[in-house]
């Protein structure tokens, strides 16, 4: 066994990440977990469910040798270092629940926890009772995908993981594709951010377990602090700002997955761009109208030609440098 090559020191700086997480389940009663609520007044009929039916991964080995095989190499045989939590956080039967009835069955798949054709909500809480810990899965129970009844093994797979790396059903973006058929559309138009070529992820912007912010983005999207992490140059504070990019953001004026124009504007002429604001009539959210010697008729000049710090400026206030 895996355990026995490590020695003490190694076991310990392993399982330390693991003791720190909040290792506590839902409450709900369909969970093995459910017997671990925090009081203190039920401790020893608690240490009895918390032990009940338990009878260790070695036991599974026999019956299901490739699973407990690929198990032995996945990070969550890391479990079964953590020796201070109960059995029902350890090993197989801390996803699966108590073993033996199923055991003791020959195989009785009614009397183990089975993934199949759960609901989210219950594969969700019995992931979380280990993953709830820590800021990238605060939201996940709430997330837009929970609320969809999408689950943590619609995008992970423990035991077939086709990326090792976060135990992913699938990689991105074909994992996210799957189901958004509109973004990888999105993605293949003539400007696109490289996502299909693998220079930046979806998870970039998005939180996949959810954030607080609109469109599961990781930031703000109104503020679009989610740009500047790439972006710094475009952030300011400016002296002169350009009001839309601070008010309505970045996606007033550009398509941030694709687009079939250059700079991912959202219009094939920049000039058709601005015009939308900055009307003779000026009635595009206070926008000063264009002056009457930018007359079009006269010269077909893009409007960045002359305003070319169309983010903001230090030094004009009509971003001419
Ligand atoms: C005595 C042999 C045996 C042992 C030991 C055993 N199982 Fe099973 N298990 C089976 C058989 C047989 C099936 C049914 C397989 C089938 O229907 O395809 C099964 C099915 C399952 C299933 C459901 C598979 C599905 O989706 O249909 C799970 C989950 C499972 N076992 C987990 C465990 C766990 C966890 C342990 C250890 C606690 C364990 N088994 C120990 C024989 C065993
Ligand atoms: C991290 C949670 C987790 C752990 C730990 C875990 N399983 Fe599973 N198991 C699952 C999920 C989720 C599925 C559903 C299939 C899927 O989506 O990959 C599953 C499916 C199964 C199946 C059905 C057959 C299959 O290949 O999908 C069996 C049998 C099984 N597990 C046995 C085991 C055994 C034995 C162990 C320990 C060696 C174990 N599981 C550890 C989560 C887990
Ligand atoms: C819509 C797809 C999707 C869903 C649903 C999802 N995940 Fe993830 N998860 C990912 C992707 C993609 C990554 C890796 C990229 C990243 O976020 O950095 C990841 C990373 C992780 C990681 C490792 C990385 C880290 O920073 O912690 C864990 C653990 C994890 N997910 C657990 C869960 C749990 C538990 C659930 C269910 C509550 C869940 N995931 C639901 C897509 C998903
Ligand atoms: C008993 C606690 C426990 C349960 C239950 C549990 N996990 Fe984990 N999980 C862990 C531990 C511990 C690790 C290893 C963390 C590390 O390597 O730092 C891990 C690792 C992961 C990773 C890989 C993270 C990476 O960095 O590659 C993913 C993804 C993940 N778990 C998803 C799930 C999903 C999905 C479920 C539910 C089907 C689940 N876990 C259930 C404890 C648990
Ligand atoms: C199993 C299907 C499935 C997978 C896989 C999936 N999603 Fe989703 N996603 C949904 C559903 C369903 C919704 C909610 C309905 C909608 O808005 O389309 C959603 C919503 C979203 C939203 C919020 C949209 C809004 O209007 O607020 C974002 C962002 C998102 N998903 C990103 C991702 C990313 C990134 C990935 C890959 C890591 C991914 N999804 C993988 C099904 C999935
Ligand atoms: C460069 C950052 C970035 C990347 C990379 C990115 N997104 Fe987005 N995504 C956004 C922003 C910003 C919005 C909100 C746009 C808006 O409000 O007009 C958004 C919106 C969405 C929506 C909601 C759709 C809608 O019409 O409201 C979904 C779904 C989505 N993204 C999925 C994905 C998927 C899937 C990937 C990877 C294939 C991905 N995103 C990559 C920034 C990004
Ligand atoms: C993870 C880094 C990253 C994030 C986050 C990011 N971008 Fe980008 N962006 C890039 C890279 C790299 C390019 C270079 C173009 C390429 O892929 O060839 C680019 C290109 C662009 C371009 C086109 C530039 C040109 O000259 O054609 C625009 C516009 C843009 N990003 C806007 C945004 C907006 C708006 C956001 C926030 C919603 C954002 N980006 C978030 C990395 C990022
Ligand atoms: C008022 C419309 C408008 C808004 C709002 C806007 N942009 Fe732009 N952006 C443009 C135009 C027009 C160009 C093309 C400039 C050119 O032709 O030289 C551009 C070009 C870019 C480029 C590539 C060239 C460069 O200057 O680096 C990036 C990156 C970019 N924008 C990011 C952003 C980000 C991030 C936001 C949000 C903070 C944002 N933009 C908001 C109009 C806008
Ligand atoms: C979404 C609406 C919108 C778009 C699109 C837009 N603007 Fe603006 N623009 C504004 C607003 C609002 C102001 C701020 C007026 C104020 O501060 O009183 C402004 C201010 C300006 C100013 C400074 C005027 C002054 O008197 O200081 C210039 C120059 C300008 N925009 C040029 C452009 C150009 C060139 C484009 C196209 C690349 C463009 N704008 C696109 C809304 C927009
Ligand atoms: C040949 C250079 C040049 C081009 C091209 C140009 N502008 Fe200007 N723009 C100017 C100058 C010069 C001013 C006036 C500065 C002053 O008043 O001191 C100005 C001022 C403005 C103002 C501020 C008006 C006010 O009353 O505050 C707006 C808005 C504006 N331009 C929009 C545009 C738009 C929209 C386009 C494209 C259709 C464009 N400009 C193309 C040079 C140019």
């Amino acid at each position: 066994m895996r355990r026995l090559r490590l020695g003490p020191v190694a076991a310990l700086i392993l399982a330390l990440p693991l003791l720190s997480q909040p290792l506590r389940g839902q409450g709900s009663t369909a969970s093995p977990h459910g017997a671990n609520s925090p009081s203190a007044a039920n401790a020893s009929a608690e240490q009895k469910a918390a032990t009940a039916g338990y009878v260790g991964s070695e036991a599974c080995q026999a019956c299901h040798s490739d699973l407990y095989k690929s198990w032995e190499n996945s990070p969550h045989w890391k479990t079964s270092l953590n020796t201070e939590e109960e059995p029902s956080h350890q090993g197989c039967e801390a996803c699966h629940g108590p073993g033996s009835a199923h055991i003791a069955g020959g195989g009785d798949v009614s009397k183990i926890f089975v993934f199949k054709g759960r609901s989210a909500k219950e594969i969700d809480a019995r992931c979380m009772s280990c993953h709830a810990g820590g800021p990238q899965h605060m939201m996940a129970l709430n997330s837009i995908h929970a609320q969809n009844n999408v689950s943590c093994i619609d995008c992970h797979s423990p035991h077939h993981p086709e990326s090792r790396e976060g135990l992913l059903a699938k990689s991105q973006p074909e994992l996210c594709y799957s189901c958004h058929l509109a973004q990888k559309s999105q993605f293949s138009m003539p400007f696109h951010h490289r996502v299909p070529e693998g220079l930046i992820q979806c998870t970039d912007c998005h939180n996949p377990h959810g954030t607080e912010h609109a469109k599961q983005l990781r930031m703000s999207s109104t503020l679009d602090a989610v740009c500047f992490k790439c972006h710094a140059d475009v952030q300011g504070p400016f002296v002169y700002e350009h009001a839309p990019v601070k008010v309505e953001g970045c996606s007033s004026c550009h398509m941030v997955h694709g687009s079939p124009n250059p700079h991912l504007l959202k219009v094939s002429n920049v000039n058709l761009l601005c015009l939308q604001c900055h009307t003779a009539s000026s009635i595009g959210f206070g926008a000063p109208g264009t002056p009457s010697f930018h007359s079009q008729a006269t010269f077909f000049q893009a409007c960045t030609l002359c305003h070319v710090q169309i983010h903001g400026s230090n030094f004009s206030s009509f971003f001419f440098k």
